[in-house]
């Protein structure tokens, strides 16, 4: 949308809780606006002197941007994977340092890194993610603003502590991110879960809960802010769409919710799993990165024209989790309110992380940090590939389609299996259904349902006995995975405590993924034969 044709954020200001509301500036931050004054002497703050700082420069040796390739693997993902592992070529880098007192005024300093500073962060910087929001997010809004934070679970605290007063409660979807309820729980903020399907929250489902809200029955007014991850759904790994994600934002303006858009895994957007034999021998043709980014399903920013939306980025996924930097991309008015909340905890995110990835994304530039990005999508694309790969080697996948739930019309992969040399002794018949899954099209994770109705003891045992003694007995084999019953959003989701596991393919090594898939497949088999 064309700046000229936007109009500016409207007045959102009465959902700002009573703590938000409270805030003033903090006293000595007040000071801050003077500081860039010509030839101030200031002598108000309990500044060091930069003299005292042990660090002349910091610096380090950073990977090219286009240190992984944009091509997928195709049917090779294992074997170009073994490939590179012992054909390894040198990692290609260039050197990045911050002087503490650079020669020229516009560079990054370390100076003022690592001084008290106001907690909007280093400008640098600010003008980067700034630029990155106008040309990728692309607002709906004319005065989008920016603020750093100290990654996505600083920041969702801080949204929610700045929208709900106790005893609110908050949308979700049924099955969702367990630290971000972890947050709001104990100062009395609940959830109240929408039913999902394959694009994640369903906004007929939403309008429901809405309009038939009975504040009575439900103990509650009716909720305000929506808590939603949108791309690479946690757990699920579903994307939501453009359409849904207009559906759901019209549905915000007419109902009054803001909605706070958890997005970790924007850039990690795949294109749908293919079973190896369908996919082509040599993978399709790599993307420009101007086709990469023309193919993301578009944040809920781009539909925002009225500044109710507080879209959470963070660099933990894209540069490390230790950098604890992130962004708010949202309305003046809430920068505002976060910022001054920022002023009494964290202040601004540790001055040696902030002016490490501004010199890297400032190197690097728009071009450089895009390509880094499509680099790393294209990564987790092999790396999901492989994973269901090895599912598909130790299982039995059948492609059948959802008919109810969250996969209702999704392609889903259910899996039985495969018959063993020493088969006779197998008490399970050879077609029984283990488990199913939707391939995730985005983010690190597989989310399967266990079919424990398939289990020789559902008659004796819930199924969510069924869940954590399975649980146990893969982690004792040596393989860690997440019980599903942390990401339920409360336990009358329907599902809730039906079996579930998530399982991550972002970290392993691919042999140690094999692996770990091959000790699955085990101790699966033999719970199956349990009596
Ligand atoms: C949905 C979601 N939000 C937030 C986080 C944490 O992000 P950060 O490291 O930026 O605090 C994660 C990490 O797994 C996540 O999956």
């Amino acid at each position: 949308m064309a700046q000229e044709k936007r109009e500016k954020a409207i007045d959102l200001s009465h959902h700002l809780s009573e703590l938000s509301k409270a805030r003033q500036t903090s006293p000595l931050k007040g000071l801050a606006k003077f500081f860039g004054q010509p030839g101030l002497i200031s002598l108000a703050g309990g500044m060091p002197s930069e003299a005292y700082f042990p660090f002349a420069n910091i610096g380090g040796d950073a990977l090219i941007p286009d240190s992984f390739a944009v091509k997928t693997a195709g049917q090779e993902s294992s074997l170009s994977w073994f490939w590179k592992l012992f054909g390894k070529t040198k990692e290609r880098t260039n050197p990045i340092v911050i002087p503490k007192f650079p020669s020229k005024p516009d560079e990054i300093n370390l100076a003022t890194a690592l001084q008290y500073g106001t907690s909007t962060g280093l400008p640098q910087l600010q003008k980067f993610i700034d630029e990155f929001i106008e040309k990728v997010y692309q607002p709906g809004y004319s005065d989008c603003a920016s603020l750093i934070q100290t990654g996505n679970t600083d920041g969702w605290s801080r949204a929610m502590q700045t929208l709900c007063n106790p005893g609110e409660l908050i949308l979700t979807e049924d099955w969702t991110y367990p630290s971000a309820l972890a947050s709001c729980r104990p100062l009395g903020v609940d959830a109240v879960p929408i039913a999902m399907d394959k694009e994640g929250m369903r906004s007929d489902e939403l309008r429901k809960v809405l309009a038939e809200w009975d504040e009575k029955a439900r103990g509650a007014k009716r909720p305000h802010v929506m808590y939603t991850i949108p791309v690479g759904q946690n757990p699920s790994g579903a994307t939501m769409g453009a359409e849904r994600k207009k559906e759901i934002y019209d549905i915000c303006v007419e109902y009054d919710i803001i909605i706070v858009e958890d997005d970790p895994y924007f850039f990690l957007q795949m294109s749908e799993y293919k079973p190896k034999s369908a996919r082509d021998m040599q993978s399709a043709p790599a993307e420009s990165d101007v086709q990469f980014l023309a193919k993301l399903a578009p944040t809920f920013v781009k539909f925002d024209y009225q500044g109710r939306v507080i879209r959470l980025d963070t660099f933990s996924k894209y540069i490390a989790p230790g950098s604890r930097l992130g962004f708010f991309t949202c309305s003046p008015m809430f920068s505002e309110r976060l910022q001054r909340q920022g002023e009494t905890s964290t202040q601004a995110p540790c001055g040696f992380g902030q002016s490490l990835i501004a010199q890297l994304l400032t190197t690097w530039k728009f071009n450089g940090y895009v390509r880094w990005l499509h680099g790393l999508a294209t990564q987790y694309t092999d790396r999901r590939d492989f994973f269901i790969d090895c599912f598909a080697e130790e299982f039995h996948l059948q492609l059948t389609t959802g008919e109810r739930g969250a996969w209702a019309g999704c392609t889903v992969y259910a899996a039985s299996p495969k018959p063993r040399g020493d088969a006779m002794s197998e008490k399970y018949s050879v077609g029984t259904k283990m488990f199913s899954f939707v391939p995730p099209t985005s983010g690190m994770f597989l989310w399967i349902k266990m079919n424990f109705e398939n289990h020789p003891s559902i008659k004796s045992d819930p199924e969510e006995t069924l869940e954590m003694k399975l649980w146990t007995k893969i982690a004792e084999a040596g393989v860690l995975i997440a019980p599903g019953w942390y990401f339920a959003a409360n336990e009358d989701i329907p599902d809730a405590g039906r079996g579930h596991f998530r399982i991550s393919f972002s970290n392993a090594e691919y042999p140690d993924l094999k692996k770990a898939v091959q000790i699955f497949s085990k101790v699966t088999r033999e719970f199956f034969e349990q009596q």
